[in-house]
């Protein structure tokens, strides 16, 4: 496995004294950008902010009080993707939320911080302050900052063996 996936982890302890840069994030939301596409739609958007700006104080606001730890972030990204009438498209967009999400947060470990994507916020808060209708679904949050010592969480994965789905054998 390649270290960066081997370096990412959900840790929850950030260092709000170093910042992320105005280059670093954007660097990590173009990752973002250029992730697979469902035929080139391209449903994904996003909302951003630098701790001290307006944009980050309105996503801090937003989350919900288990994830406080978050506001020691020094960046906050919103990831919201297209809602569509017709069915599989639909379904595709949140596809691609996913692996817009995943590189995002690849290129966040990559520049040698944490990323920490979650669901715990409110989205009706972001879509006021941000203008978000009916036709994007705000889906995760993603805290990115500077990590700060904490015990190394216990972390575990069900064994391969355990995920996977194997031939049927004949006559079964
Ligand atoms: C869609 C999604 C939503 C999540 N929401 C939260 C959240 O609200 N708060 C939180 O602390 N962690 C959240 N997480 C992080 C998971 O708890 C974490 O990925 C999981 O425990 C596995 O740990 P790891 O990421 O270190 O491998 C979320 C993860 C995903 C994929």
């Amino acid at each position: 496995m390649h270290e960066l996936f081997e370096r990412r982890a959900s840790t929850r302890a950030l260092d709000p004294a170093t910042p992320v840069t105005r280059d670093q994030l954007t660097d990590i939301l173009d990752a973002a950008r250029w992730a697979p596409t469902w035929g080139g739609a391209q449903p994904v958007r996003f909302a951003a902010g630098l701790r001290g700006d307006a944009e980050f104080d309105a996503l801090a606001s937003a989350l919900r009080r288990g994830n406080a730890w978050a506001r020691d972030a020094g960046a906050l990204v919103l990831v919201c993707t297209e809602v569509r009438a017709e069915q599989r498209p639909d379904r595709y967009a949140d596809v691609d939320a996913g692996l817009a999400t995943s590189q995002l947060i690849l290129q966040a470990v990559a520049f040698g911080l944490v990323a920490h994507p979650m669901a715990g916020f409110y989205p009706d808060l972001v879509r006021e302050t941000f203008g978000i209708g009916d036709g994007y679904r705000p889906m995760v949050m993603v805290a990115i900052g500077a990590p700060a010592p904490e015990d190394a969480p216990t972390r575990t994965r069900m064994p391969l063996s355990d995920v996977m789905f194997e031939l049927r054998s004949p006559g079964s």
